[in-house]
């Protein structure tokens, strides 16, 4: 029997799954890291945390199953989109990697719009430069420090730097660099509009594949130091998005998926790029050969859960601690007592700043019309349904692109807590269905993984062979009417608060 291994380089930590060729999961490990938050606004990690979490999964993985490496005949690569890892010539990090969820290039974005010109950007990238994307980190680091960027000599993503540690190549693949600002989308090549606009050496940025192809093989010394075997080939793999997206068999019309993970994601398969005409989600290239796809990405989904559980909860974490169980089981408890409503308590989850569908680095979180008659339970109803109507925002923007579909599929950790898909399927109206793998990004890549060593012939068969829909929660027609209500003021309530936000950005500054 084959096998293919996925990585997923997440923000949190990073997972290796190992299957077989019929998509079975063999064995799989997790090591988690630190984010590192220097300053309000700022959100960075140290690429040899991945290396070592890389490592020691790789490791747990072989040991646990007891395949033999030389069994594992392709590997793919996921990962956390759009943060940059700064090499100097002898391939050092020179400075601890920005990541997607930083928000200090507010600045850099507006400079990169003038010096590119804001139509040339839209037509070569079919986005606007935002603060997490990649372009304007380079560019604050050319702004603020000077000495570190002097040195750079290759700009890499995050998955990219593990390839490199992994194969010895730069190399990267086109649905993880549309998430740069720097490649052309509806070409799928590097954009020479906009490396030369910033002033960007082309020698800067890795070379650019498909995402089911070979982009390099593992070396002698990644062998020795991870225990798989020389020459494994490692295909070009996906965004965290792209990868999931091909894990749930969102690879064909007609499927979508929602994705609570500590972003929120709503994510549609294209087959010629399509932009929402406000161009609130992002148009990118798919880990389908020759297709795109459309995303509303909101930056704090399950990170609000987490901030919440790590803010509000020591008491379910201590008994979670005691019980043996997972503290977000007593947390969903705790909202399951609450009704609809929340009792009048409405959450706004921008505590990273918001992406789609307000591309807005300065909103912060909110918890609007707390009256002493509300307990803790009801904040954490509150924000389950704040994150519901942020995560709605992006379905009614993608129907309104003309884009049909007929299936919502649930993933992500928030998927698989069965109240916040209901509150979902209640705030959407949409049935959100579950499929029989829940194993995300890793599963995709291990699946292109296997495309590319054969073992299926496309993207959609290898996802036709493996994976089918569980079960599904429908909305109740009584809840969807009153969220309907709700979903009015929450979107009134950041209108009435943008201006708040600015202000309050200066302040802090
Ligand atoms: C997608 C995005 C996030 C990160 C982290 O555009 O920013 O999903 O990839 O998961």
């Amino acid at each position: 029997m084959a096998y293919l291994l996925g990585l997923d380089i997440g923000t949190t930590g990073t997972k290796t799954l190992l299957i077989d060729d019929a998509g079975k999961v063999i064995a799989q490990a997790l090591a988690e890291y630190d984010l590192l938050i220097p300053r309000p606004n700022w959100a960075e990690q140290n690429p040899d945390d991945w290396w070592t979490a890389t490592v020691a999964t790789i490791r747990q993985v072989l040991a646990a199953s007891g395949v033999s490496p030389s069994a594992i005949v392709g590997i793919g690569l996921s990962g956390q989109m759009h943060g940059s890892v700064f090499l100097d010539e002898a391939d050092r990090v020179i400075r601890p990697a920005i990541l997607w969820c930083d928000q200090r290039t507010a600045d850099q974005c507006r400079w990169i719009h003038d010096a590119v010109g804001y139509e040339k950007v839209v037509a070569e990238t079919l986005n606007p430069v935002l603060t997490g994307f990649q372009a304007p980190k380079i560019v604050w680091l050319r702004d603020n420090e000077p000495d570190a960027y002097a040195r750079v000599r290759k700009v890499l993503l995050p998955k990219d730097y593990v390839r490199l540690r992994l194969t010895g190549e730069y190399a990267t693949e086109v649905s993880d660099a549309s998430g740069t600002a720097l490649l052309n989308v509806p070409e799928r090549r590097w954009s020479k509009v906009m490396l030369d606009g910033i002033g960007i050496p082309e020698s800067w940025v890795p070379e650019v594949y498909e995402s089911a192809v070979p982009s390099g093989k593992i070396s002698a010394a990644a062998a020795a130091e991870t225990g798989l075997a020389e020459g494994t080939p490692v295909v070009g793999g996906g965004g965290d998005q792209a990868a999931g997206a091909v894990g749930n068999g969102i690879v064909e019309t007609g499927v979508v998926s929602s994705t609570l993970g500590t972003s929120g994601v709503v994510f549609a398969h294209l087959d010629v790029p399509v932009m929402d005409e406000k161009l609130r989600t992002m148009t990118y290239c798919h880990a389908v050969p020759g297709k795109w796809h459309t995303m509303g990405v909101m930056l704090s989904a399950g990170g609000a859960v987490r901030w919440l559980r790590d803010t509000l909860c020591s008491e379910e974490k201590a008994a979670a601690a005691q019980m043996g169980v997972d503290p977000y089981m007593l947390i969903d408890g705790e909202a399951n007592r609450v009704p609809p409503g929340a009792h009048g308590l409405v959450f706004l989850p921008y505590l990273t700043g918001e992406r789609t569908p307000y591309p807005n680095p300065d909103a912060k979180g909110v918890f609007f019309g707390l009256s002493l008659m509300h307990e803790k339970r009801d904040m954490i109803r509150a924000v389950l349904e704040g994150v519901a109507f942020g995560m709605r925002d992006s379905f009614e923007i993608i129907k309104a692109m003309g884009v049909d579909f007929t299936q919502v599929r649930s993933s992500g950790g928030g998927g698989k807590s069965a109240i916040w898909r209901q509150i979902m399927a209640d705030v959407t109206g949409e049935a959100h269905w579950t499929i029989n793998v829940d194993e995300g990004p890793a599963f995709g890549v291990a699946l292109l993984a296997g495309v590319g060593a054969g073992a299926w012939a496309t993207v959609p068969e290898a996802c036709r062979a493996t994976i089918k829909p569980a079960e599904s929660l429908e909305p109740d027609p009584d809840k969807r009417a009153l969220y309907d209500k709700y979903y009015g003021l929450y979107q009134d309530l950041y209108q009435r608060l943008e201006g708040a936000y600015t202000d309050l950005a200066a302040l802090i500054d």
